[in-house]
Protein backbone atom coordinates (compact mmCIF):
# COMPACT_ATOMS: atom_id res chain seq x y z
CA UNK A 1 0.00 0.00 0.00
CA UNK A 2 0.66 3.81 -0.32
CA UNK A 3 0.45 5.72 2.86
CA UNK A 4 -1.49 8.39 1.99
CA UNK A 5 -2.68 9.86 5.24
CA UNK A 6 -2.16 9.95 9.02
CA UNK A 7 -4.93 7.55 9.80
CA UNK A 8 -3.27 4.78 8.06
CA UNK A 9 -0.08 5.21 9.41
CA UNK A 10 -0.92 5.25 12.40
CA UNK A 11 -3.03 1.85 11.90
CA UNK A 12 0.31 0.41 10.67
CA UNK A 13 2.46 1.43 13.24
CA UNK A 14 -0.14 0.12 15.94
CA UNK A 15 0.33 -3.36 14.17
CA UNK A 16 4.16 -3.07 13.48
CA UNK A 17 4.72 -2.19 17.14
CA UNK A 18 2.75 -5.65 17.80
CA UNK A 19 4.40 -7.99 15.74
CA UNK A 20 7.74 -6.68 16.90
CA UNK A 21 6.70 -7.13 20.61
CA UNK A 22 5.66 -10.72 20.13
CA UNK A 23 8.88 -11.33 18.18
CA UNK A 24 10.75 -10.01 20.96
CA UNK A 25 8.96 -12.36 23.27
CA UNK A 26 9.05 -15.22 21.40
CA UNK A 27 12.81 -14.62 21.37
CA UNK A 28 13.23 -13.88 24.92
CA UNK A 29 11.82 -17.31 25.45
CA UNK A 30 13.98 -19.51 23.36
CA UNK A 31 15.51 -22.37 25.43
CA UNK A 32 16.65 -25.57 25.12
CA UNK A 33 13.59 -28.17 25.64
CA UNK A 34 11.07 -26.01 24.27
CA UNK A 35 8.76 -27.51 21.18
CA UNK A 36 8.21 -24.91 18.41
CA UNK A 37 4.60 -25.50 18.93
CA UNK A 38 4.94 -23.75 22.63
CA UNK A 39 7.16 -20.87 21.22
CA UNK A 40 4.25 -20.16 18.68
CA UNK A 41 1.73 -20.40 21.71
CA UNK A 42 3.78 -17.15 22.89
CA UNK A 43 3.83 -15.19 19.64
CA UNK A 44 0.02 -15.88 19.37
CA UNK A 45 -0.37 -14.75 22.88
CA UNK A 46 0.55 -11.60 22.39
CA UNK A 47 -0.57 -11.28 19.04
CA UNK A 48 -4.17 -11.80 20.42
CA UNK A 49 -3.46 -10.47 23.91
CA UNK A 50 -2.56 -6.83 21.91
CA UNK A 51 -5.94 -7.33 19.44
CA UNK A 52 -4.09 -8.76 16.39
CA UNK A 53 -4.65 -11.69 14.11
CA UNK A 54 -2.14 -13.58 12.84
CA UNK A 55 -1.83 -13.11 9.35
CA UNK A 56 0.10 -16.84 8.36
CA UNK A 57 -3.45 -18.04 9.33
CA UNK A 58 -5.54 -15.36 8.32
CA UNK A 59 -4.30 -15.08 4.49
CA UNK A 60 -2.65 -18.29 3.82
CA UNK A 61 -4.40 -21.17 6.14
CA UNK A 62 -0.73 -21.75 7.41
CA UNK A 63 -1.09 -24.57 10.24
CA UNK A 64 0.39 -22.10 12.42
CA UNK A 65 0.17 -18.39 14.41
CA UNK A 66 3.75 -17.70 13.50
CA UNK A 67 6.39 -19.22 11.11
CA UNK A 68 9.69 -20.79 12.87
CA UNK A 69 12.07 -22.56 10.70
CA UNK A 70 14.88 -24.48 12.80
CA UNK A 71 18.77 -24.57 11.47
CA UNK A 72 17.94 -26.45 7.75
CA UNK A 73 14.83 -25.12 7.32
CA UNK A 74 14.78 -21.60 6.83
CA UNK A 75 11.42 -20.00 5.61
CA UNK A 76 7.89 -21.22 6.57
CA UNK A 77 8.44 -23.72 8.97
CA UNK A 78 5.60 -25.38 11.14
CA UNK A 79 5.36 -24.95 14.98
CA UNK A 80 4.85 -28.28 15.94
CA UNK A 81 6.76 -31.28 18.42
CA UNK A 82 10.20 -30.09 17.03
CA UNK A 83 12.41 -29.52 20.31
CA UNK A 84 14.93 -26.42 20.14
CA UNK A 85 18.42 -27.99 21.03
CA UNK A 86 21.54 -25.87 22.40
CA UNK A 87 23.68 -24.33 19.54
CA UNK A 88 20.54 -24.01 16.96
CA UNK A 89 20.16 -21.49 14.83
CA UNK A 90 16.15 -20.25 14.94
CA UNK A 91 13.98 -17.91 12.26
CA UNK A 92 10.82 -16.77 13.81
CA UNK A 93 8.86 -14.45 11.30
CA UNK A 94 5.67 -12.99 12.76
CA UNK A 95 2.82 -11.51 10.58
CA UNK A 96 -0.70 -10.11 12.01
CA UNK A 97 -3.39 -7.83 10.58
CA UNK A 98 -5.40 -5.20 13.51
CA UNK A 99 -8.23 -3.17 11.85
CA UNK A 100 -7.68 -3.97 7.95
CA UNK A 101 -3.50 -3.42 8.29
CA UNK A 102 -0.88 -5.72 8.25
CA UNK A 103 3.09 -5.30 9.43
CA UNK A 104 5.86 -8.48 8.62
CA UNK A 105 8.87 -9.02 11.10
CA UNK A 106 11.25 -11.98 11.39
CA UNK A 107 14.40 -12.08 13.28
CA UNK A 108 17.12 -15.51 13.63
CA UNK A 109 17.92 -16.01 17.00
CA UNK A 110 21.02 -18.76 17.86
CA UNK A 111 20.76 -21.00 21.21
CA UNK A 112 23.62 -20.45 23.20
CA UNK A 113 26.57 -21.90 22.88
CA UNK A 114 26.97 -21.30 18.93
CA UNK A 115 30.07 -21.08 16.96
CA UNK A 116 31.45 -18.04 16.58
CA UNK A 117 30.72 -18.18 12.64
CA UNK A 118 27.31 -18.57 13.34
CA UNK A 119 27.23 -15.31 16.56
CA UNK A 120 29.03 -13.57 13.05
CA UNK A 121 26.26 -14.89 10.93
CA UNK A 122 23.48 -13.33 13.08
CA UNK A 123 25.22 -9.97 13.41
CA UNK A 124 26.28 -9.60 10.08
CA UNK A 125 21.85 -10.88 9.04
CA UNK A 126 21.07 -7.75 11.27
CA UNK A 127 24.25 -5.60 9.13
CA UNK A 128 22.70 -6.93 5.78
CA UNK A 129 19.22 -5.95 6.70
CA UNK A 130 20.24 -2.43 7.94
CA UNK A 131 22.41 -1.80 4.33
CA UNK A 132 19.08 -2.42 2.65
CA UNK A 133 17.05 -0.35 4.49
CA UNK A 134 19.70 2.40 4.19
CA UNK A 135 18.87 2.57 0.80
CA UNK A 136 14.49 3.27 1.22
CA UNK A 137 12.98 6.50 0.75
CA UNK A 138 10.85 8.34 -2.19
CA UNK A 139 12.22 8.45 -4.93
CA UNK A 140 15.13 6.13 -4.87
CA UNK A 141 15.30 3.09 -7.39
CA UNK A 142 14.07 -0.38 -5.22
CA UNK A 143 17.20 -2.27 -7.15
CA UNK A 144 19.69 -0.10 -4.31
CA UNK A 145 18.64 -2.36 -1.40
CA UNK A 146 19.46 -5.58 -3.90
CA UNK A 147 22.51 -3.73 -4.78
CA UNK A 148 23.59 -2.76 -1.20
CA UNK A 149 22.63 -5.98 0.62
CA UNK A 150 24.73 -7.63 -2.59
CA UNK A 151 27.57 -5.33 -2.03
CA UNK A 152 27.56 -6.04 1.64
CA UNK A 153 27.05 -9.94 1.63
CA UNK A 154 30.24 -9.93 -1.05
CA UNK A 155 32.44 -7.98 1.28
CA UNK A 156 32.05 -10.10 3.95
CA UNK A 157 31.88 -13.34 2.62
CA UNK A 158 28.18 -14.43 2.43
CA UNK A 159 25.52 -15.75 -0.06
CA UNK A 160 22.09 -14.88 -0.54
CA UNK A 161 19.36 -16.69 -1.07
CA UNK A 162 17.74 -15.70 -4.12
CA UNK A 163 14.41 -17.22 -4.49
CA UNK A 164 12.85 -15.09 -1.11
CA UNK A 165 12.48 -11.45 -2.26
CA UNK A 166 10.71 -8.90 -0.19
CA UNK A 167 7.17 -7.60 -1.26
CA UNK A 168 4.48 -5.21 -0.52
CA UNK A 169 2.85 -4.88 2.76
CA UNK A 170 -0.39 -3.01 4.31
CA UNK A 171 -3.46 -3.93 3.56
CA UNK A 172 -2.94 -7.42 2.85
CA UNK A 173 0.54 -9.79 3.63
CA UNK A 174 1.89 -9.96 0.27
CA UNK A 175 1.08 -7.52 -2.64
CA UNK A 176 2.22 -4.95 -4.94
CA UNK A 177 5.39 -4.67 -5.57
CA UNK A 178 5.93 -7.71 -5.36
CA UNK A 179 9.32 -9.95 -5.97
CA UNK A 180 11.69 -7.26 -4.13
CA UNK A 181 15.49 -8.66 -4.91
CA UNK A 182 17.36 -8.13 -2.02
CA UNK A 183 20.36 -9.38 -4.17
CA UNK A 184 21.29 -7.39 -7.09
CA UNK A 185 19.02 -7.36 -10.01
CA UNK A 186 19.58 -5.82 -12.93
CA UNK A 187 15.75 -5.73 -14.52
CA UNK A 188 14.75 -4.09 -11.52
CA UNK A 189 13.55 -0.76 -12.58
CA UNK A 190 11.21 -0.20 -10.25
CA UNK A 191 11.16 3.23 -8.13
CA UNK A 192 9.68 3.84 -4.09
CA UNK A 193 6.80 5.81 -4.33
CA UNK A 194 6.34 8.04 -1.55
CA UNK A 195 4.62 6.26 1.43
CA UNK A 196 5.21 2.70 -0.03
CA UNK A 197 5.12 0.20 2.52
CA UNK A 198 6.83 -2.73 2.05
CA UNK A 199 9.30 -5.24 3.48
CA UNK A 200 13.16 -5.48 3.23
CA UNK A 201 14.40 -8.94 4.38
CA UNK A 202 17.76 -10.07 3.38
CA UNK A 203 18.56 -14.15 3.68
CA UNK A 204 22.32 -13.94 4.80
CA UNK A 205 23.44 -17.22 4.04
CA UNK A 206 27.31 -19.27 4.52
CA UNK A 207 26.76 -20.91 1.33
CA UNK A 208 22.74 -21.25 0.83
CA UNK A 209 21.96 -20.03 -2.63
CA UNK A 210 18.14 -20.82 -3.17
CA UNK A 211 15.55 -22.21 -0.74
CA UNK A 212 14.03 -25.31 -1.84
CA UNK A 213 10.84 -27.42 -1.21
CA UNK A 214 10.62 -30.51 1.20
CA UNK A 215 8.22 -33.09 2.46
CA UNK A 216 5.45 -30.56 3.53
CA UNK A 217 3.77 -27.60 1.72
CA UNK A 218 4.80 -24.94 3.43
CA UNK A 219 8.40 -25.14 5.02
CA UNK A 220 11.65 -24.05 2.69
CA UNK A 221 14.96 -25.42 3.18
CA UNK A 222 18.86 -24.02 2.30
CA UNK A 223 20.28 -25.31 -0.69
CA UNK A 224 22.90 -25.85 -0.31
CA UNK A 225 22.48 -26.89 3.38
CA UNK A 226 23.97 -24.24 5.25
CA UNK A 227 23.37 -21.98 8.01
CA UNK A 228 21.32 -19.34 6.67
CA UNK A 229 19.72 -16.47 8.60
CA UNK A 230 17.04 -13.44 7.98
CA UNK A 231 16.25 -10.52 9.25
CA UNK A 232 12.65 -8.24 8.23
CA UNK A 233 11.25 -5.11 8.85
CA UNK A 234 8.61 -3.16 7.45
CA UNK A 235 9.56 -0.02 6.45
CA UNK A 236 7.78 3.12 4.85
CA UNK A 237 9.39 5.10 2.21
CA UNK A 238 9.80 8.74 3.19
CA UNK A 239 10.78 12.07 2.04
CA UNK A 240 13.26 11.83 4.89
CA UNK A 241 14.49 8.19 3.58
CA UNK A 242 13.13 4.66 5.94
CA UNK A 243 10.28 4.65 8.49
CA UNK A 244 10.69 1.50 10.15
CA UNK A 245 7.33 0.16 11.36
CA UNK A 246 8.29 -3.36 13.41
CA UNK A 247 10.09 -1.55 16.20
CA UNK A 248 8.92 -3.17 19.47
CA UNK A 249 7.67 -0.31 21.71
CO1 LIG B 1 7.97 -12.23 7.34
CO1 LIG C 1 7.80 -10.86 4.53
Amino acid sequence: MTVSNEDELQGLREIGRIVANALAAMGKALEPGMTTAELDGIGRAALENAGARPAPELAYGFPGATCISVNEEIAHGIPGSRRIEAGDLVNIDVSAEMNGFFADTGASFAVPPVTRATERLCRDGRRALWAGLAQVGAGKPLAGIGDAVGRFAEKNGYTLVRNLASHGVGYSLHEEPKEIATWPERSERRVMQKGLVFTVEPFLSLGAGWAGNGDDPWTLYSEPRAPTVQYEHTVVATANGPLVLTLPG
